[in-house]
């Protein structure tokens, strides 16, 4: 294995260990559980806009603990999805199970091993901003679909933060200050500290910006790439939001989705 390689698998197995340890909890951070109500009409809207008519072949990457995966079951598509955190896996499929139309199986969203043109789409959420070699999963999503097949990325600049994201951050630390909680990314500090060192070993150590991944996005041979907006669901969040530190953090990031096509 060459150097570049070996640290490449390290870091790709640290962050495997990572989204292990984060799975027992992770639906009950806010905004990842999709509750029933506003946020998933919401995302379901979303899907729908930029999707098309149902039943489609979906290819979901970094399927996590299957929350984005029920609205697409729910829309009507077929699905099948991946990820490479058993523990994640675990949990997405006890909740879809006995659905005919899902499949959820372990493997790595950069280097998918699914056939060449299998699908209709390739969606995600939240994988992009973690990945250890971006082109090469973008030419291997671009293999999986069929021509004409979408890609529909959602994501955001997880590092960076905006005017309106600083002052949110300084009302979060305000709140907790007041009420003696914590303001750190995870309840458990260790998290915090493993999160910044895979964070410092990514590509998009910098943040994820849209301009960036539009130009990786062409390059791998995809057309009509265009920025489309989080905002409806941002503003279902915000109905929901059970308290002011979840209100204010709907406001940290910016978030975007990015939706392109396969040549004909
Ligand atoms: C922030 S979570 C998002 C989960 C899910 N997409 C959601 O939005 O609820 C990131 C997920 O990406 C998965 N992941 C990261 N890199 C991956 C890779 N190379 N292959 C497969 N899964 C990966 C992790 O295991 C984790 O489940």
């Amino acid at each position: 294995m060459t150097d570049t390689l070996s640290a490449n698998w390290s870091l790709k197995e640290e962050i495997r260990t990572y989204w292990g340890l984060r799975a027992a909890t992770f639906d009950d951070a806010f905004g990842h559980r999709i509750p029933p109500g506003p946020e998933f009409d919401a995302w379901s809207r979303v899907l729908e806009a930029h999707l098309g008519p149902a039943p489609l072949r979906v290819l979901e990457l970094a399927s996590g603990t299957g929350e984005v995966s029920r609205v697409l079951l729910s829309l009507g598509h077929d699905l099948t999805g991946i990820d490479f955190a058993e523990p994640m896996l675990e949990r997405c499929r006890a909740k879809h199970r006995g659905d005919p139309r899902a499949v959820f199986r372990l493997g790595d969203a950069e280097n998918t091993m699914e056939p060449d043109g299998a699908y209709d789409a390739v969606v995600c959420r939240h994988l992009v901003w973690t990945l250890t070699d971006p082109v090469a999963a973008l030419r291997d999503w671009h293999r999986v679909l069929r021509p004409g097949g979408r890609l529909v990325i959602f994501d955001g600049d997880f590092v960076n933060l905006p005017w309106r994201g600083r002052l949110a951050r300084r009302a979060i630390e305000t709140l907790a200050k007041v009420s003696g909680t914590g303001a750190g990314r995870h309840r458990d500090p260790s998290l915090d500290a493993q999160h910044a060192r895979i964070l410092s070993g990514l590509p998009f150590n910098k943040g994820l910006r849209f301009p960036t991944l539009a130009l990786l996005v062409e390059e791998a041979g995809f057309a009509a790439v265009r920025r489309e907006s989080y905002a409806p669901v941002l503003a279902a969040l915000r109905r929901i939001a059970p308290g002011a530190q979840e209100w204010l953090r709907t406001f940290l990031h910016d978030r975007f989705v990015l939706v392109a096509r396969k040549p004909d």
